[in-house]
């Protein structure tokens, strides 16, 4: 960090996100030395009225995630949880900001003012729909006093309205506010390892280059996985349903990277300019083309309507219509309370013309980046069954980060993302015009879902969802292949 002040003000400071979420990261962010005592500040606000000393028990036991804490450990939260200020105020009342504004001013103007002394950065744990009113009150009264340099930045989170125009309306109401520069839309997917790691790939590697397109790849799969429900949270998922939740975000995002063309450069407008294209790209979802599911039980949540036709569970086949990918289905598939917990991308390739193996048999090339758990890429691919018969099997290249890269730890997806919004680096998230396009995509489908045109089918919790998605799959040519599993090396 460059001297001067940095305040980071966590505006929902009580809630699930900032506690689970914001302050570990911050934590960790602290324990590595990014967030220096000296020049940062970080404050909580909300509604509720406590004291510093309350907040900071609320937080104390999430900073740490493995049980058996050392004292270090111990000291480190102590250290950092004595950074952490707590105001109270309402999100639409102009005392509580000025209030927030006083505190933070403080230590602004309490030292010396060297360059770029008033860095401010507010970070939204909030529901959405008091987006516009906080934005305007930080507008007013919290900004970065200008005498003192620095800058104020907003950090949002999704959902970003529940279709093309209320989206729009949320971001022309904070767009009249705030820069795009000051703007920071997280999508924590973007924030992973290796969805970090695409751009590396594909283009840092020559192996990739000539294959990555129509004539050589069959089909794309993108698919999210989860082995619990929507527990403790059906009254918001009903609200906006596993294509909203994950789908047009998450699954989309990485969707982007995959697909898009090369950049001009690294700068994050080029990449920005790149990903828009790819959406713009993307055809009208068929009706044909996606398969809804709703586990069994999901409506025994109190909070979620007896009739609910909300999808926890969406398989569908998205077309970009360009030079490089026409005819190729790009399959997103999510889903809650399924056999498994995982996300993964599979690129799998087409048959060897004139085959003299009968690799058909053996099943295709496939490409896996594994974004969790376990990070892994692998490829499978056909060789000779080691021993005397000229036989063939299907094996794989692995590259597991736990056994590559023994000792390193994988950095949080908001940890990351929380420093890029410091050193005010936008690559990472999403891009006003991005988002638009995102929602042009679904719109149309969620609204045929919303009107009940179109309903889910039902699943059993623990299985691998409606069988009609493994039908949708196999017709948009993606081939299973049997008797051949994956297993993450032990180390
Ligand atoms: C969130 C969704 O954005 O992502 C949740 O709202 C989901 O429903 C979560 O569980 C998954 O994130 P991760 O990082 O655990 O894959």
């Amino acid at each position: 960090l460059e001297n001067g002040f940095l305040s980071i003000i966590v505006l929902g400071a009580s809630g699930d996100l900032a506690k689970k979420k914001t302050f570990p990261a911050l934590f960790n962010l602290f324990r590595q030395g990014f967030l220096h005592p000296k020049e940062v500040h970080i404050f909580g606000y909300a509604r509720t009225k406590i004291t510093d000393d309350e907040l900071r028990d609320r937080i104390r036991g999430y900073l740490i995630r493995d049980k058996g804490a050392s004292s270090k450990d111990s000291e480190d939260v102590t250290k950092f949880l004595q950074l952490i200020k707590y105001v109270s105020g309402s999100y639409d009342a102009e005392e509580g900001f000025q209030l927030l504004d006083k505190e933070i001013s403080k230590h602004e103007v309490s030292k010396n003012s060297a360059e770029g002394s008033s860095r401010r950065l507010f970070y939204l744990a909030l529901p959405p729909s008091v987006y516009p009113s906080v934005c305007k009150m930080i507008r007013h009264f919290c900004m970065n006093k200008t005498d003192l340099g620095g800058w104020t930045r907003i950090v949002v989170e999704k959902p970003f309205g529940k279709d093309l125009q209320s989206a729009e309306e949320l971001s022309s109401q904070i767009g009249e506010l705030f820069d795009e520069r000051q703007i920071y839309r997280i999508d924590h997917y973007l924030g992973k390892e290796l969805v970090q790691n695409l751009l590396v790939l594909r283009f840092a590697n020559r192996f990739f280059l000539p294959l990555w397109n129509r004539d050589n790849i069959d089909n794309v799969q993108i698919v999210f996985r989860e082995d619990f429900g929507t527990e403790g949270r059906g009254g918001y998922f009903d609200q906006y349903g596993i294509i909203r939740d994950i789908i047009q975000n998450h699954l989309l995002q990485v969707l982007c990277l995959v697909a898009m063309e090369k950049p001009v450069s690294l700068k994050p407008e080029h990449i920005r300019d790149e990903k828009v294209k790819v959406l713009q790209s993307v055809l009208p979802i068929k009706d044909d083309e996606v398969a809804l599911g709703q586990y069994d039980g999901y409506r025994d949540d109190p909070t979620v309507p007896d009739n609910s036709n909300t999808p926890t569970f969406a398989t569908m086949v998205l077309r970009i219509h360009n030079e490089r990918w026409e005819g190729v289905p790009f399959i997103l598939k999510a889903g809650k309370a399924l056999n498994s917990r995982k996300a993964e991308i599979r690129v799998q390739f087409k048959d060897v013309p004139g085959d003299i193996f009968k690799c058909k048999k053996q099943g295709r090339n496939e490409f896996v980046i594994r974004l969790q758990p376990s990070e892994a890429m692998y490829m499978k691919l056909t060789v000779k069954q080691p021993g005397l018969e000229m036989s063939t099997v299907q094996s794989e290249l692995d590259l597991s980060y736990g056994q590559r890269y023994q000792g390193v730890t994988i950095p949080e997806a908001y940890e990351r993302l929380i420093l890029d919004t410091i050193r005010g680096d936008q690559q990472h998230f999403v891009r006003r015009d991005e988002l638009k396009a995102a929602w042009e995509i679904f719109t149309p489908l969620l609204h045929r879902i919303d009107d009940g045109e179109l309903n889910p089918l039902p699943y059993k919790p623990g299985s691998r969802g409606p069988e009609a998605a493994d039908e949708l799959l196999a017709k948009a040519g993606y081939v299973q292949t049997h008797g051949y599993i994956w297993i993450p090396p032990t180390l």
